[in-house]
């Protein structure tokens, strides 16, 4: 019998391609979704990938009763947890949303790994933990900065607070820091779809193409050789992969727990990414260059040798490779 793993968020856009990567390294998912910035095509998307049907409920992981049935029913190996809000800008417009939906979301998943014995958990964190390195590449010994977000101050929140619940009650868990996740799978039935106006620059530059306006490019006067910001920009299969991985250290190092930073190991400013997508893709981005956005900082990459040393875990995919399959994502949409 495959190895059931709870994946919270999963029809959302890194933990549907994670459920793909659970089903190709023989695990069985079992999606938790409220739908709030995913849509339900996403599990058709990862079952055509599959081949067979995945197990999905609705529910809100603020919402315990609900959860505790889904345990209930359940014999869960392995947590997966993205079920967050994630966006940057809404989290400055309303921390309280963002306080009580990560945090509550993650305490009744605690409450119910410990009620249950489920023995591992990986949590989805971010380098945004990091705020503005002093130093890049960024390792994970690298000192936190006060968050740049409350979206930032509630992964800081969550990975202190996962810690001290593992000093009381040991059970295994992995802390993954994701730098800047692009890209679909490659075959172009799942992919990021965001609800609403996206935040992040590959969904925005795609919108934009579509609309046909130009691209606000966030400020060309940083202290980087273009003047724009730098990121370590990872595709999300990549990303898939290494919760695979993070789960099959924690079956070889039962209650144990460690963090890891999960990137290329390289930066690319924002002005090489639009360059990257044309040639690429063979088509012009239209971009003008805007006022810096507030919160933004210069340049952030990972140092990702952890992962390569404990994971046996590395990208094997380029920017512009994620750069392609988003493109050939959008355009399977319309
Ligand atoms: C990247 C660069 C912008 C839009 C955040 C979170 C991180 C993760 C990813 C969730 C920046 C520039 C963007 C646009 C632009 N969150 N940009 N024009 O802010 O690095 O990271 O999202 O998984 O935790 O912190 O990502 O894609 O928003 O911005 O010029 O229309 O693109 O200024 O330099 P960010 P981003």
């Amino acid at each position: 019998m495959s190895k059931e793993i709870l994946v919270t968020g999963g029809a959302g856009f890194i933990g549907s391609h994670t459920c793909v990567a659970l089903c190709e390294f023989g695990y069985t998912p079992v999606i938790i979704d409220n739908l709030s910035n995913s849509r339900e095509s996403m599990i058709a998307g990862i079952e055509k990938i599959i081949g067979r049907e995945v197990k999905f409920y609705p529910i809100d992981c603020c919402h315990l009763d609900p959860l505790d049935l889904i345990f209930q029913k359940h014999r869960f190996d392995g947590i997966i947890h993205f079920a967050a809000f994630k966006s940057v800008a809404e989290s400055v417009a309303n921390p309280e949303k963002y306080i009580d939906n990560n945090m509550g979301s993650l305490q009744n998943i605690l409450t119910l790994m410990e009620k249950y014995r489920v023995p591992n958990l990986v949590f989805s964190s971010s380098c945004t933990v990091y705020g503005e390195p002093e130093v890049n590449p960024v390792s994970e010994n690298t000192p936190w900065k006060s968050a740049a977000s409350p979206y930032g101050y509630t992964k800081q929140l969550g990975e202190k607070y996962i810690g001290e619940r593992h000093i009381q009650d040991p059970l295994g868990h992995v802390i993954l820091r994701y730098f800047n996740p692009i890209g679909a799978h490659h075959s172009g039935l799942i992919g990021e779809l965001p609800l609403g106006m996206p935040n992040n620059l590959v969904p925005v530059m795609i919108k934009k193409i579509s609309q046909q306006q130009p691209l606000q490019v966030f400020g060309n006067d940083y202290p980087t050789p273009d003047g724009s910001c730098i990121r370590d920009y990872i595709h999300v299969m990549d990303l898939a992969e290494a919760h695979v991985k993070a789960l099959q250290w924690l079956e070889k190092n039962p209650n144990q727990s460690e963090i890891f930073n999960l990137g290329q190991g390289k930066g690319n400013s924002v002005l090489e990414v639009i360059q990257q997508f044309e040639s690429i893709n063979g088509i012009r981005v239209a971009f003008e260059i805007s006022p810096r956005r507030e919160g933004d900082i210069t340049q952030i990459f990972a140092d990702p040798t952890k992962a390569k040393e404990l994971l046996g875990w590395q990208t094997t995919r380029t920017t512009a490779e994620a750069l392609k399959d988003a493109w050939h994502f959008n355009l399977q949409q319309s």
